[in-house]
């Protein structure tokens, strides 16, 4: 409980933080124990504990009838799962991404040698611009990478239409985006393929992994070599390059164990989301990003927009802030991959072109949820924004910094 009447009561000034223990984004969801435990034991039984074992097999299945994707092949981590992808895909040269994603998007396409072109974002949506990607290619362009970030699908109709004019691949960086869906249909389904990630901090997680969605047959028969070291028929039968991209059983076990959970998790969201946004609706300058109700959603990210001149406070301010009251919000994505290294040194001045993502990285913020997050915690979160929010003069000046005018 929250119940500051003076702001020298905030943690940050010396008050006893509203949390005993942290609170951390992406604690992870876990789904039914027991059952879990009793495919572990059956894992440890059987002793097949990895290379296309029976729980991936049927986490891959699950995957696939969940999604509608003809095909879903689970890999050890989404990193891995997009460099199988990239490299399956026959992307080089240069490839349009955001800036405004984590860096695993950027990294995949830079392990293999291929130039992430850095696009910018409609300030919207936070995904791709599809009238500056098309600004962007060159003749060594070979494909373009979109990110569902915050699981809120890009404008893949324009995408696709600029990837089919100029002849190039199409992928997504769907590690936010499992259980969403565009026009109708699910993700997983577009493009030529694209990546869902499972690492422990995504709603529907099996401690580290990932997964290739397509529908292309000859696209995952390849991924599927590649990812076991290009192993073919038989044994002693190498016939492509590969590496080692496999999902493990445990892994496997978590997957199936969390999917038989993943309705009552994106309820928890749901549930989450618009406990948020009931109680921070009013505050000038804090905004809640907001799903297509018409679509499906996860609603695994509660992040807010913070407008310093409205609000009176800023991001880093309020991140502070909740840091000190054990709340762990993140400023994600900060500050960007063009700002991180080595892109930073390959292209110093990629950030002329990217203006909407430069603001977007000072304003964004991401808040605790999922089924680790108790409805009075909710509460207290918001209570804490509100009152610096309402006493954002004061808090700034102890804080040492001026007030906005
Ligand atoms: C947008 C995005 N892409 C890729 C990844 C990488 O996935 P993984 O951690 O499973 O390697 C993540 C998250 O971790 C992500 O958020």
């Amino acid at each position: 409980m929250f119940k500051s009447n003076q702001v020298s009561d905030l943690a940050i000034f010396g008050g006893p933080p509203a949390f005993q223990e942290k609170l951390h984004v992406g604690r992870p969801n876990i789904g039914d124990r027991d059952r879990l435990l009793e495919r572990i034991n059956d894992i440890l039984d059987r002793r097949w504990l990895s290379n296309d074992g029976l729980y991936v097999q049927e986490f891959e299945r699950k995957l696939s009838e969940f999604t509608g994707a003809k095909h879903c092949i689970a890999a050890c981590n989404g990193t891995v799962a997009l460099e199988l992808l990239i490299r399956a895909s026959g992307i080089t040269g240069e490839a349009i991404v955001p800036s405004f994603t984590f860096i695993a998007t950027a990294h995949a396409l830079q392990w293999q040698e291929i130039t992430p072109v850095f696009c910018d974002v409609d300030p919207k949506t936070h995904n791709l611009d599809p009238q500056k990607v098309e600004q962007l290619l060159t003749p060594r362009t070979t494909g373009i990478i979109g990110v569902h970030v915050w699981g809120r699908p890009c404008n893949i109709e324009a995408l696709t239409e600029i990837a089919q004019r100029h002849n190039l691949m199409l992928a997504f960086d769907a590690a936010h985006a499992l259980g969403a869906s565009y026009n109708g249909t699910a993700i997983g389904n577009f493009g030529d393929a694209e990546v869902f990630s499972f690492h422990a901090t995504k709603f529907l997680n099996t401690f580290e992994g990932g997964a290739i969605a397509t529908n292309n047959d000859e696209l995952a028969e390849k991924i599927r070599l590649m990812k076991n070291f290009g192993f073919g028929n038989g044994y002693d039968n190498v016939i492509y390059i590969g590496t080692n991209g496999k999902m493990n059983e445990t892994c496997g076990a978590m997957g199936v164990t969390g999917l038989e959970s993943i309705g009552k998790f994106i309820d928890v969201n749901y549930r989450n989301y618009k406990h948020y946004r009931e109680e921070l609706a009013d505050l000038p300058g804090i905004q809640l990003i907001v799903y297509d109700e018409a679509e499906r959603n996860n609603y695994q990210y509660v992040i807010l927009e913070i407008d310093e001149e409205k609000a009176g406070i800023n991001r880093n301010e309020i991140v502070q802030i909740l840091h000190a009251e054990n709340v762990m919000a993140r400023r994600y994505f900060y500050p960007g991959c063009h700002q991180m290294e080595p892109y930073r040194s390959y292209f110093p001045n990629a950030g002329l072109l990217l203006p909407e993502t430069e603001k977007l990285t000072q304003k964004v913020m991401s808040l605790p949820t999922g089924t680790a997050i108790a409805g009075d915690e909710i509460s207290t979160i918001c209570q804490i924004i509100r009152f610096a929010q309402q006493n954002s003069a004061d808090v700034r000046t102890r804080m040492g910094q001026k007030p906005t005018a």
